[in-house]
């Protein structure tokens, strides 16, 4: 059970349920990215999972004409409210495996970066939700907690874009893992990435 001393808190993260008006492009999306299947649909909702809940993820199917009354609702999260869901892998070769066989099938995250805590790369499901798959630089808590405390975080809080290609092609080459997560790790020698607010653009934002 989880508690603090004075106060009993949620145990863990559920699911999350989003309206929608493009209910069979989700169910397809969250089948290659996670894996999901189906376990009840009908002409109102859908309930997909792929792990040990009953249902990891809600749709609740809109007339499919809505996705046109609402044509700018997938860059509220631009501006104001939830901007994105994170998920970690435990180990950067199985966040790049994940990568590389997303990209097989044309799903390619909108950002990748080092942002110093972690290594992250973005996606956005049909409905514009940000997901963001990371895994952790630093190899303890700890470890990141102190990194937040560092210089290094405090000259650029942001990060470095990252080439998941070139960490790709240095992990196949045998790289440590470990290096791959390192600042700079996944720049592409002879090219210039952007680094902190500057890796901030209209696509990234
Ligand atoms: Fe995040």
């Amino acid at each position: 059970m989880s508690a603090t001393p004075d106060r009993l808190v949620p145990d863990f993260i559920a699911h999350w349920v989003v309206k929608t008006a493009r209910s069979a492009e989700m169910i397809d999306w969250y089948g290659h990215v996670f894996g999901a299947r189906v376990v009840h649909e009908d002409n109102q909702i859908a309930f997909l999972t792929w792990d040990h809940e009953s249902h990891r993820l809600a749709l609740v199917k809109l007339p499919p004409p809505l996705r046109y009354a609402f044509p700018l609702s997938r860059w509220r999260r631009k501006t104001y409210g939830i901007d994105h869901l994170a998920f970690t892998f435990t180990s950067v070769a199985r966040l790049l495996l994940t990568y590389e066989r997303l990209a097989g099938v044309g799903i390619r995250p909108v950002w990748s970066i080092n942002h110093g805590p972690t290594t992250s790369l973005y996606y956005e499901d049909p409905e514009g939700i940000r997901l963001e798959f990371q895994t952790e630089n630093h190899p303890t808590a700890q470890k990141t907690a102190e990194y937040f405390g560092s210089d290094a975080f405090s000259e650029n809080p942001i990060g470095t874009n990252i080439d998941p290609d070139y960490l790709l092609e240095r992990l196949r080459a045998g790289t440590e893992p470990a290096d791959l997560l390192k600042p700079g790790a996944g720049v592409r020698p002879g090219t210039k990435p952007k680094s902190n607010k500057r890796t901030i653009t209209w696509k990234t934002l």
